[in-house]
Order: C-alpha cells, then structure tokens, then sequence
C-alpha cells in the first residue's frame, strides 16, 4: 500500500484527480469506480475543471458506482445515481448509458445484484476505483464484520452511519435503513484502488485501515490485500499514523512516472 501523505484536503483532490486523469489519457476507454459521500468531491470538480479547461476527454470513459440506498426511486436528489450524475456524470460528459448504479429500487432485490455482478463481468473490470472510507471503517457500505469473499449484496447501514449520512437529508429518519453494495471481494477485483480521506472524523479508521490488522472489524483493511492500492491523506486523517516520515520517504523515492503529481505533495506546487 502506498500512503501519500498531502498538505490540505485541496491537494488530496488535486492529487486523486491527477492519478484518474493519467489513467484516462493512457486508456481512453477506462472502467472508472465511483464513489459518493463528499471524500471524492474535490477530486472530480478537479477533473471537471480539466475537462472544461484542458480539453479532458472522458467520453469514452465507463463507469460503476460503488453501492446505492434501498428504497428511494433513481430519481430522488440523494439517490446515488442522481448524486453521480450531478457530481460526475454531466460534468465530465460521461456517456449516460454507461454509467450503471446498483438497482436499489429493486422489486427483487438479489436479482439486481447478480445483475450487477454480470455487468461488471461483462464491462469490467474496473480500471480505477476511487474510495472514501467510514468513521467505523466501511468502504463501500461493507460495514464491520462484512466479509472479505462478498458480492454485491443488500446490507443494513449500522446507526453510525445513517446518523453520518443525515447531513444529506432533510431529516436523520428519511436515511434508508438499507443499501446495496458491491462487497470487498467486487471492490478488490478493481485494477487499482485510490482511496481518500480528510478531516479527523477519519484518523482512527485511516490508521486501522493501514497499520492495524487486516480484520473484518475494519473492511478498509482490505486494501492491504490488494496489489495496487493507494491511500491519499490530508493532515487531520493521517494524525493517528505512525509511519509517517516513512511513507513521506518513499513517496519521494519513486520515480517521478510513478507519481500522481510528479511535483510532489508538499513540493508548493
Ligand atoms: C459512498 C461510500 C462510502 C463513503 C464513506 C465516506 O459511495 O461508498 O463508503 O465513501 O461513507 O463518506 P464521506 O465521504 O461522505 O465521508
């Protein structure tokens, strides 16, 4: 796992966006993992920024979003196909019809999963997946204790997580009490992981998903399960870390062609 410690919240979506836009000017046609909450904003209003400003073309770019709440219709402003398309798709101009959500609306619900299994086997897999993690360590909604074999499956929010997620609602009742999520095993069959977090709400989760034990009390420490994962952290999430001048000296160790930003976080640039 590579840990790069960035200067602000500003620079770990500078430097996401840098590594997603790499990827999409080496492969055009990339497979992009989408996730929602407000981790990744700053990285995709970066790249909207690109698309606007320096001709970034992600019109043949696909993309599959990590989970979706149970219950709300496509077309409810919280959904995380509406969030996706406001935040990602339209500003990107990401070819719609190549976008897939997990069918929370589902009549039947594990159908719309195997569906979702199917269609990343089909279009997949995915190139880059970006990823936020919870307070209590979820990435996707794998809540504490989800399995390290799972698919995309339904899952109940633990109240920590619906009462962190109410901020999005108008009240802390109208936050589904489910969700569908692609599982640890789906999320780790990604190429490459790029996981983001800011703020101290995040330290302690950020510290057992790198240096505590790989445990499904944690599913963030999947990701040291995985070949190519990276975890870009502002100061306020990396302050319960204890390697730090470490992973700041191998990070200016690598090549500059294996750098996000080959100016460096903390370079001033
Ligand atoms: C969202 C998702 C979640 C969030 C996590 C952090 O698609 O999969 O794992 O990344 O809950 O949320 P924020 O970024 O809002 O703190």
């Amino acid at each position: 796992m590579q840990v790069v410690l960035a200067g602000s919240p500003a620079e770990v979506g500078r430097l996401a966006a840098a590594r997603i836009a790499q990827l999409i000017r080496s492969k055009p046609d990339a497979v992009l993992g989408l996730a929602t909450g407000s981790s990744p904003l700053a990285s995709y209003a970066e790249l909207a920024a690109q698309v606007r400003e320096h001709g970034l073309d992600c019109t043949g770019l696909s993309a599959f979003a990590l989970d979706e709440y149970v219950g709300l219709p496509a077309n409810h402003p919280q959904s995380y196909r509406s969030v996706l398309e406001k935040e990602v798709v339209r500003p990107l101009a990401i070819r719609p019809e190549r976008v897939h959500v997990p069918d929370g609306a589902a009549a039947d619900v594990a159908a719309a999963c195997a569906a979702y299994e199917r269609a990343l086997a089909d279009d997949g897999p995915v190139d880059l997946q970006i990823l936020g993690i919870g307070g209590n360590g979820h990435i996707g909604f794998n809540e504490p204790t989800s399995s390290f074999a799972s698919r995309t499956r339904i899952k109940t929010l633990t109240p920590k997580t619906r009462a962190d997620n109410a901020r999005f609602f108008a009240s802390a009742d109208e936050v589904p009490t489910h969700c569908l999520t692609q599982g640890l095993a789906t999320i780790c069959a990604a190429r490459e992981l790029v996981l983001v977090a800011q703020g101290e709400a995040k330290a302690a989760a950020v510290a057992a998903m790198v240096e505590g034990p790989v445990s499904s009390m944690c599913p963030g420490s999947a990701l040291q399960l995985h070949p190519r994962a990276t975890v870009i952290v502002d100061p306020a999430a990396a302050a319960r870390l204890t390697l730090t001048d470490y992973y700041r000296y191998t990070y200016d160790q690598l090549p500059a062609w294996q750098r996000f930003d080959p100016a460096g976080p903390g370079s001033g640039r």
